[in-house]
C-alpha cells in the first residue's frame, strides 16, 4: 500500500491555506493509503518560543487535526519529539546535504528575514524534514505548493545517501492538490496566506468566528476592471477567491469563473462555502478541547506506532553507513 507522510508545525492558529493546501487531503488519503501525520514541534523551535508554548500549541494542533477529520484509529498521528529517531536521522541527513543546497532554500530566506536571531536549526531545517520523510519509507508527501522545494531536496539527499552507502531510502514525491495548493493573503494576493505575515485581515483562521470569516472574505482585495476571470498573473485577488471557492466546493476554479458576472456574488458564495466547510470542524474542536488527556493518550498510541516504522529504517541507515554496532 502507498505510504504517505506529512507534517505540520505547531505555530499559532492554523489558517485556510493549511486546510485547503494540506489537511483536507490528508483526511481523504488516510482512507486510501497507509498514512502517517506528524505535529513537527522540533521544527517549530527553530525560531525562539516562550517556555511551554510549543507543548500547548502541539496539543491544540493535534485536536484541530482530529476535528478536521483525521482519525487516529485509521491513520498514525503523533508528535515529532516523541519519536527520537527523527533527531538522530536528522543528523545523518545534515551530513548528506551541502551548505550550498541549504543556502538555496526559499523558506530559510523568507524566515531569516523575519527574525533577529537566526538559529543554525533554521538553516538545517530541511535536513530534519528529510529525516521525517525518509524514516517512513514514504512514497508520497501531500503538501501545499510552498513545500515542493523541501521535498525536492529530500529526494536529492536520499539519492546521495543511497549512492554513497547503498540502497537505503525510498525516493518520495510531492503531491500537491489541483485547487488550494497556494492560498494567497486576502489583503495582499501576491503573498501566500501565512501566520507569519501578520496580516489578520488577510488570513482566515480555522477557528475564526463565522461572521469574522465572512467579513474578511467580503473585504478581500480584488481590482477595478470588474471582470471575473481565473488569471493569477493579471487578477490575483479574484483568482484567489475562485481558487478558494473551487477548493472548498470541489470545482474547477477556471470553470467557476464563467458562472460569475460580478465580484459581489463571488465573494458571498466564497464566504458561504468557507463557513460551511469550517463550522463542523469548529464544533468538533470545542468538544475535543475539553478532554486533553484523551488527545494525549491518542498521541502516545500514534508515537508508538510511528516508532515501529522509523526505528528499523534508522537502523538500516546506520547499518549501511557501517557505524560500529552497539
Ligand atoms: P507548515 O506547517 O508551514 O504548513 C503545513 C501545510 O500547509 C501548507 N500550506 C499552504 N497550502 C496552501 N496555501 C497556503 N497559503 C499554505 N500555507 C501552508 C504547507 O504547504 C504544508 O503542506 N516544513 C513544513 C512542515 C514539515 C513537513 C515535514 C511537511 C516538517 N516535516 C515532512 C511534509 C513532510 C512546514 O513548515 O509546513
Amino acid at each position: 500500500m502507498t505510504r504517505v507522510f506529512s507534517g505540520i508545525q505547531p505555530t499559532g492558529e492554523l489558517h485556510l491555506g493549511n486546510y485547503l493546501g494540506a489537511i483536507r487531503n490528508w483526511t481523504r488519503l488516510q482512507h486510501e493509503t497507509d498514512a502517517i501525520f506528524c505535529v513537527v514541534d522540533l521544527h517549530a523551535i527553530t525560531v525562539p518560543k516562550t517556555p511551554g508554548q510549543v507543548g500547548h500549541d502541539s496539543l491544540r494542533l493535534a485536536q484541530l487535526l482530529i476535528a478536521a477529520g483525521l482519525d487516529p484509529e485509521v491513520c498514525t498521528l503523533f508528535v515529532q519529539s516523541h519519536v527520537r529517531e527523527h533527531t538522530e536521522g536528522g543528523w545523518l541527513m545534515q551530513c548528506s546535504v551541502s551548505f550550498g543546497e541549504l543556502s538555496r532554500m526559499t523558506q530559510f530566506k523568507d524566515k531569516s528575514d523575519q527574525h533577529d536571531f537566526i538559529s543554525a536549526g533554521l538553516f538545517t531545517y530541511p535536513a530534519l524534514q528529510a529525516a521525517d520523510i525518509l524514516l517512513y519509507d514514504t512514497d508520497e508527501v501531500p503538501v501545499g505548493e510552498d513545500q515542493r522545494q523541501h521535498i525536492e531536496i529530500t529526494r536529492d539527499i536520499a539519492e546521495r545517501f543511497n549512492s554513497r552507502y547503498g540502497e537505503t531510502f525510498v525516493l518520495p514525491k510531492a503531491v500537491v492538490p489541483r485547487a488550494g495548493a497556494r492560498v494567497m493573503d486576502l489583503q495582499r494576493p501576491d503573498a501566500k496566506m501565512s501566520k507569519s505575515l501578520d496580516s489578520p485581515k488577510g488570513t482566515v483562521g480555522l477557528l475564526d468566528d463565522p461572521k469574522q470569516i465572512a467579513k474578511k472574505i467580503k473585504s478581500a482585495v480584488t481590482d477595478n476592471d470588474g471582470e471575473v476571470r481565473f488569471d493569477f498573473a493579471e487578477k490575483p485577488g479574484v483568482s484567489n477567491l475562485l481558487s478558494i471557492l473551487g477548493a472548498a466546493t470541489d470545482q474547477d476554479p477556471a470553470a467557476l469563473a464563467d458562472s460569475y458576472e460580478q465580484y459581489g456574488q463571488l465573494k458571498v458564495d466564497t464566504a458561504d462555502a468557507v463557513v460551511a466547510l469550517l463550522e463542523p470542524l469548529q464544533a468538533r474542536f470545542r468538544e475535543l478541547e475539553g478532554d486533553p488527556a484523551e488527545t494525549a493518550r491518542l498521541l502516545k498510541v500514534g508515537a508508538d506506532k510511528a516508532r515501529t516504522v522509523a526505528a528499523p529504517v534508522l537502523a538500516r541507515a546506520k547499518g549501511n553507513i557501517g557505524l560500529l554496532a552497539d
